[in-house]
């Protein structure tokens, strides 16, 4: 935009006008060091070694980014010249002072980041003025303590991040008067307690307790999510959670807890989501779940469980989706799942189970997704899924070094099931399944397919469904590398090819016109 002196355009005229002295002033004096976009009110003054806040930005600035120089101290009233700022950043700054006083003026401020700088303390007035104040970042720097009323003037703030400081301890009030309050990111401190009321989501990732006291969490009655991860948790102590009675989502992922307790999770009876992946548990916990009525998810992925036992989810009825991906299951007791009478998601993936648990699937009518991949199976006994057919759409047995599947293996499911992962087994020969009649999904890729007559009635399903398959053949090697639907040549020299292809004119020449409509799509 050219200056507004040299314009003698009528509507940009009009403009000046309308906006008035202000303005004319501030769109002349963009500091040398600075970018001023005058149109959005944005001043950029990036990486400058700035050691002072230039005098002479533009009065009607609504953002101002300072980031990556050299202020070191912000002064008293530093900003006062400059009343409509809504967005300061100061990150990168090596600010190791804030004045009293320093944002005063700032009342329509509703960002304020003064993250990654060498803050060690806050005086008790520096974030006087603020009261728009929506978001305060002070991540990354080196505080060790914040005093009682640090905070007290910014009725209007909703998300104080404080993570990656030196936090050992919060006194009572520190804070007091955040009323608004809704996120507080307290990660990668040292800190253990005194927390605000009123906060929903409570992020202590990184800190270190190794064991979770009673009653933690005092007076923390609004409390949705609490992040505990990388804590070095090895213990919970009954009546840990104790007050916590909206608790919805509770993360204790990546810790040392190799059990829990009756009473560990006591306290918290809303409940549902609660992640204990990546620990050392060896069991279930199942008398502690027994606290928790409206638990929904489960996450005991990568632990050592070693066997599902009846009363594992004794209490888990409300449970949905239960995660033990990556255990070392060899058994699951006919009745462990059974009480889980709503479980719609079962990941028993990268386990050791020799066979499929089907007389523990019994009781689960309502599960959709049965993840069994990754397990040494080796073969499927027949009828292996049938307390599943009314209810199971997905199923995963890939990679479980499948040599063998009969028939029957797969009876009870019937058009219900919706995709069936067999890919990267050691499959050679595999009958069709003609009662999978609305597959809209099937992986037979990555099995070495021998393709010979014993395979015609595959190859005539495949040609039915009308689905990529991925199936292609290993041996002989006449036809090494071809899709078995593809390979006409094999199965048309097969006794049996003439009468049934005869017969089935009909339809397979109206199947073949609908394949080739799809993939001209
Ligand atoms: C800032 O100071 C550094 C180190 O003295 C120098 O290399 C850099 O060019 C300076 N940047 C500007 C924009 O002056
Ligand atoms: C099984 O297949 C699914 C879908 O392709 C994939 O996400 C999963 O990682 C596979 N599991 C194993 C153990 O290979
Ligand atoms: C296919 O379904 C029919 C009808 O429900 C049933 O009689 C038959 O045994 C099933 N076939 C297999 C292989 O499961």
């Amino acid at each position: 935009m050219e200056g507004p002196q040299s314009s003698t355009q009528g509507p940009l005229v009009l403009l000046l006008l309308l906006l008035g002295p202000a303005w004319h002033t501030a769109a002349r004096r963009c500091p040398q060091s600075c970018v001023c976009d005058n149109s959005r009110r944005h001043v950029a003054c990036r990486r400058q070694n700035l050691t002072e806040v230039p005098s002479t930005i533009p009065e009607l600035t609504q953002r101002l980014d300072l980031q990556g120089n050299m202020l070191k101290v912000i002064p008293p009233a530093a900003f006062q010249d400059l009343p409509h700022l809504t967005h300061l950043d100061l990150r990168h700054c090596g600010v190791e002072l804030v004045a009293e006083g320093a944002f005063r003026g700032l009342g329509r401020l509703l960002l304020l980041n003064l993250a990654s700088n060498r803050l060690s303390s806050l005086p008790q007035e520096a974030l006087d003025g603020l009261g728009s104040l929506r978001r305060l970042e002070l991540e990354g720097n080196l505080l060790e303590e914040l005093r009682p009323g640090t905070f007290g003037a910014l009725g209007a703030l909703a998300t104080l991040n404080l993570a990656h400081n030196a936090l050992v301890y919060l006194p009572a009030m520190a804070f007091q008067g955040l009323l608004r309050m809704r996120w507080l990111r307290l990660s990668h401190n040292a800190l253990t307690r005194g927390f605000p009321d009123g906060t929903e989501l409570l992020d202590l990732r990184q800190n270190h307790f190794p064991s979770v006291p009673r009653a933690a969490f005092p007076g923390l009655h609004h409390l949705l999510s609490l992040h505990l991860q990388h804590c070095g948790v090895a213990e919970l102590q009954a009546g840990a959670l104790a007050g916590l009675d909206r608790l919805l989502y509770l993360y204790l992922s990546d810790n040392q807890l190799s059990g829990l307790s009756a009473a560990a999770l006591e306290g918290a009876p809303r409940l549902g989501y609660l992640y204990l992946e990546r620990n050392r548990f060896q069991q279930v916990p199942g008398a502690a779940l027994s606290a928790l009525p409206n638990l929904f998810s489960l996450h005991l992925q990568d632990n050592v469980v070693d066997r599902l036992a009846p009363g594992d989810l004794a209490a888990a009825r409300a449970l949905r989706w239960l995660h033990l991906s990556g255990n070392r299951i060899t058994q699951v007791a006919p009745g462990a799942l059974g009480p889980a009478r709503e479980l719609e998601k079962l990941y028993l993936d990268g386990n050791q189970l020799r066979e499929v648990p089907t007389r523990a699937l019994e009781g689960l009518p309502a599960l959709l997704e049965l993840q069994l991949s990754g397990n040494p199976l080796r073969a499927l006994q027949d009828g292996a899924f049938e307390p599943l057919g009314r209810s199971l759409q997905h199923l995963f047995l890939n990679s479980s070094g499948l040599e063998q599947i009969s028939p029957r293996a797969f009876s009870g499911l019937g058009p219900g099931l919706q995709s069936l992962y067999l890919q990267k087994n050691q499959l050679r020969v595999l009958p069709a399944l003609p009662n999978l009649s609305q597959l809209e999904l099937i992986d037979l890729s990555g099995n070495p397919l021998h393709c010979d007559c014993q395979l015609l009635p595959l190859h005539r399903w495949l040609t039915g469904l009308n689905l990529r398959v991925g199936a292609t053949c290993a041996t002989p090697p006449s036809v090494r590398g071809q899709r078995v639907k593809a390979a006409a040549a094999v199965f048309e020299a097969c006794p049996g090819w003439t009468a049934r292809k005869a017969k089935r004119t009909p339809a397979s020449r109206s199947s073949a016109r609908r394949t080739g409509i799809k993939r001209r799509h």
